[in-house]
């Protein structure tokens, strides 16, 4: 029997049950795409895009756009008044009606970005996959999916769970329209979008100098970060926009076992200086502040 879901989802401040759309919010949709909330996180990325964008372009010459898992369509009519040529699509059919109403122009698609029957949409000069990946059982096939449709570059927007390995950690997801299709997901750290990145065929593969100006984006007191951006190209991505990273390598054994514990505490304590100096204080503060 399918569980229901508990708890809350990444980058809202409410609970589940949803709030309905009502005269205190003075919305005049029901969709969540158009809460304050999402409508920032959209603005802060399309910020980025705006400022990443024409050198991108510029650099690899970029036309054709395919917008994957595009809700009701904020992204793909942006990037069509930024001049490029617009396909999107999603696996909701109220969502891509509702698109094909506000965005007539565009030329929106009913699909599942896990179904490999997905290719058949052709290749596009630059694919963007935001707020998609960590919404996917199947997040590896995903990946395959998008190195088939991207001619020169992809950008993926994901939420990461704080991990360092490239690992995946399954999630029950509520049944609403901004969020996965099966009620479960497999959300990646960075390390496993890195690699799968790596293994779908893209020989280059970066993350982001600098991130959207959004909470979602940064550490704070007793919160990791948990969303990021990469990028994965055909041909080599450099600064200043996008600082290459290298694929993540699986440890030797990760069944060994240090019967003395010091392995553990080196290995430890060497993350720790890895740290950010605020990521530090809050570990400290964690271990060693009252309570
Ligand atoms: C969080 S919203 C992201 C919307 C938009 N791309 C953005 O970043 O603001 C996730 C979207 O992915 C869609 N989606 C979920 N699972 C999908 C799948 N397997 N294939 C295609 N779209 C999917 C949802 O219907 C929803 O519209």
């Amino acid at each position: 029997m399918r569980q229901k879901f508990r708890g809350s989802v990444p980058g809202t401040r409410w609970r589940y049950p949803r709030p309905r759309a009502d005269g205190n919010l003075n919305l005049s949709t029901d969709f969540n795409f158009d809460r304050p909330h999402a409508t920032h996180l959209v603005e802060t990325r399309q910020a980025l895009l705006r400022e990443i964008l024409p050198a991108c372009v510029q650099a690899q010459g970029l036309r054709t756009v395919l917008d994957a898992g595009c809700g009701v369509g904020y992204f793909s009519a942006f990037l069509r008044d930024m001049g490029f040529e617009v396909s999107a699509f999603d696996a909701r059919s109220q969502n891509i009606e509702e698109a094909r109403r506000r965005h007539p122009g565009i030329r929106f698609n009913i699909a599942d970005m896990e179904d490999p029957a997905l290719q058949k949409l052709g290749q596009f000069d630059l694919v963007l996959c935001f707020g998609l990946v960590y919404h996917l059982e199947n997040p590896m096939r995903a990946f395959r999916n998008l190195r088939a449709l991207t001619g020169k570059l992809l950008l993926v927007e994901s939420v990461a769970i704080p991990e360092q390995k490239p690992a995946l950690y399954l999630r029950d997801e509520p049944e609403i329209e901004d969020q996965g299709v099966h009620s479960f997901a497999a959300y990646p750290s960075e390390g496993a979008l890195h690699k799968m990145a790596y293994r779908s065929g893209f020989p280059y593969v970066a993350r982001f100098a600098s991130l959207p100006d959004h909470e979602d984006f940064r550490s704070a007191f007793g919160r990791r970060r948990f969303r990021t951006m990469l990028a994965a190209s055909m041909t080599p991505l450099g600064a200043p926009h996008f600082v290459p990273v290298e694929e993540p390598h699986n440890p030797p054994d990760p069944w060994m076992t240090d019967p003395t514990g010091v392995t553990k505490m080196f290995r430890r304590f060497g993350k720790f200086m890895e740290k950010p100096w605020q990521e530090k204080l809050t570990a400290m503060w964690r271990r060693y502040g009252p309570g």
